[in-house]
Order: structure tokens, then sequence, then C-alpha cells
């Protein structure tokens, strides 16, 4: 049977916006993320604290931190490479810090300029230091279903990384699809394969639409009863260091899919959609999901 309850990471204020090529003010993304917090999610990740010069859109992460409204119980989520983006995440007080890491040696050379080895030892620092300061630690893994560079990844790739990042003591590991290259059975396999590794409770789905099959994954994994799950509001996004990979998956297909299941989220897609139709009019663009664009249109 499906789990009866579900959380979704909304993802859209980082992995959605971090590869738009136009700046977008902090007072856009700040009202962006207030108004996914205002429709219901625990867990939001609002920011990016990485080279300004790799991943330029990023560079405001902390006066958005800084300035949005939070609330009590809401998980705000930053990306953090290596301590100096440690210290930036402490300082505008993220909630969990994300070490992301890949299962693909290539993909890890192009996203963060080192090897996987290499990169579970910059971790190490970043994960004694949230272990001191009692933030929560999450662990992302890039690739996880096939690489732009390397092709195809085994599920023991994977697994390996779930290993080493359940060792740095991550609080919950993120299945990544970079590329969207995954299907059902495939991504089935991989989450069997890694739930021998870490509590599947704590695992969770972060699947890119480019393929469109993210949903159908999704589905997928509920089956072999996985129970988190990022997605972007209106289909935001995109891999600075993959090339043609599009958004997330967005999360009003997501929240339709899961409400049609009778699966629980605490979220109320109506903001949602009104979330989504803002953030997209300020892109100068239509919004990428069907079930955003199909409710705003009634
Ligand atoms: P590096 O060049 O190897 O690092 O980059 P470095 O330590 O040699 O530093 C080089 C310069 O960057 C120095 O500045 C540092 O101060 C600065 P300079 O002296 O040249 O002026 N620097 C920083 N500045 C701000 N914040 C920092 C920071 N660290 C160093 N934290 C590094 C290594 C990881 C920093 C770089 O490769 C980088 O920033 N990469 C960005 C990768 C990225 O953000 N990718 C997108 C997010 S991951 C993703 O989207 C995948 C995910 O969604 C899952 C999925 O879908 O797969 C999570
Ligand atoms: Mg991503």
């Amino acid at each position: 049977s499906l789990p009866s309850k579900v959380k979704i990471v909304e993802v859209g204020p980082r992995d959605g916006l971090q590869n738009e090529k136009e700046t977008i003010s902090a007072e856009v993304k700040i009202e962006l993320v207030d108004r996914l917090t205002d429709a219901g999610f625990v867990n939001i990740e609002a920011a990016s604290f990485v080279s300004p010069k790799w991943v330029p859109q990023m560079a405001t992460s902390t006066e958005v931190m800084d300035r949005i409204r939070r609330k009590p119980g809401v998980v705000y989520s930053a990306l953090t490479p290596n301590m100096k983006g440690f210290e930036a995440a402490l300082a505008a007080k993220a909630d969990e810090v994300v070490i992301f890491g890949a299962a693909s040696e290539a993909f890890s050379q192009r996203n963060i300029n080192c090897s996987i080895a290499e990169s579970i030892e910059r971790f190490r620092d970043v994960a004694q230091a949230a272990k001191q300061h009692n933030i929560r630690l999450r662990g992302s893994i890039s690739c996880s279903f096939g690489c732009p560079y390397q092709g195809e990844v085994p599920a023991d790739s994977v697994a390996d990384v779930v290993r080493r990042l359940r060792e740095l003591g991550c609080d919950e590991i993120d299945i990544a699809d970079t590329i969207g290259v995954g299907t059902p059975r495939k991504v089935q396999a991989v989450m069997e394969r890694v739930a021998k590794e870490f509590p599947i409770e704590r695992l969770s789905g972060h699947f890119h639409d480019t393929y469109g099959q993210a949903t159908a994954n999704i589905y997928a994994s509920l089956e072999v009863g996985i129970s988190i799950f990022h997605s972007s509001v209106a289909g935001l996004g995109g891999c600075p260091y993959a090339k043609g990979a599009t958004g997330n998956v967005s999360t009003e297909d997501v929240l339709f899919l899961l409400n049609g299941l009778g699966i629980d989220t605490g979220i109320d897609l109506d903001k949602v959609v009104d979330a989504g139709q803002f953030i997209s009019q300020h892109l100068g663009r239509k919004a990428a999901s069907r079930t955003g664009n199909a409710i705003a249109a009634k």
C-alpha cells in the first residue's frame, strides 16, 4: 500500500531559480518564499551558498534568508558545498544545510570541481559543524539514474555514496535524477538498492522532468515506500552543470497526483498555483506546470 502522508520539499526558490539568466531581485525571491510558506510547505529550499562566480543567481541568498517571513516549524534549507558555504548558512540561520555530491565522477568534477572522494572529505567538516550547531544535515546525490557525461550509473555507485553520506550523519538523503532519464522500474530498483543502506523513511526522490517521466517515477517510488519528494513551483529550473536539463517536476502536478491518491501533504494547491503564476509572470513566461496552468485557466 502507498504511504498515507508525504512530505514535499519545495525547491523552486533554489533549484528552480539558480539557472535563470536574468537577475531576479531579492524582493521577488522573498515574496515567492513567503507565498510558499503561506501555502503550507514544511520544508523550503530557499538558498544556496555557493561561489557567485559559478552560480550568480544565488548571490542574494543571505538577503533572502534574512528577510523571508519565517513560520515556526518550517525548515528553510540552504546548499553548502564547503565550510565557506556553511559559515554563510549559519550566519543566515538556515535550519538545514545540504551537502551535494554525485554518483558519477564526471558530474562531480563538472559541478563541484572535485572527485567523489574529495567531496566527501570536504563534506566531513560541514557535517561536523552542522552537528555542533544542531542544524539538520541533508545529503543530495546527483545523477542517481544517469549522467550527462558518463551515461549509465550503476545502482551500486549510488548506494556507495549513500553509505558515505550516512556515515557523515545525514538526517535525510536525496536520490536525484538530475537529467530526468529515470523510468519507473529503474527508479524502483535504485530506491530498493539504496534502502538497504539508509532508512527508507528518510530517503527522498528528487526528479527533474526533462523526459516527462517524473510523476510516473514518483508513483513508482511511492510503491516501494518513498514518502519524501522534491518539486518546484511552476516546474521552474534546470541545473547549470547539466546541459539541457529542464526543471524539477512541478509541485502543482505532484499535488494533483497525491491529492487524487488521497495522500495527505498539508499543502494548499490553489495557493501554490497562485505562487506559480506570480513567479512565472516575473520571468515573463508561462508556467511549466500542466496542473498549474489548467487551474489558473479556470
Ligand atoms: P572551487 O573553485 O574548486 O573552490 O569551487 P575554491 O575553494 O578553490 O574557491 C574558488 C573561489 O570560490 C574562491 O574565490 C572562493 O572564495 C570562492 P576567489 O578567491 O576566486 O575570489 N568560494 C565561495 N564563494 C562563496 N560561497 C562558497 C564558496 N566556496 C568557494 N561556498 C565550489 C568549488 C563547490 C565552491 C564551486 O564549484 C561551486 O560553487 N559550484 C557550484 C555548484 C552548484 O551550485 N551547482 C548547482 C547546485 S547542485 C544541483 O543543482 C543538483 C541538485 O539539485 C540535485 C540534482 O538535481 O542533481 C542538488
Ligand atoms: Mg536538482
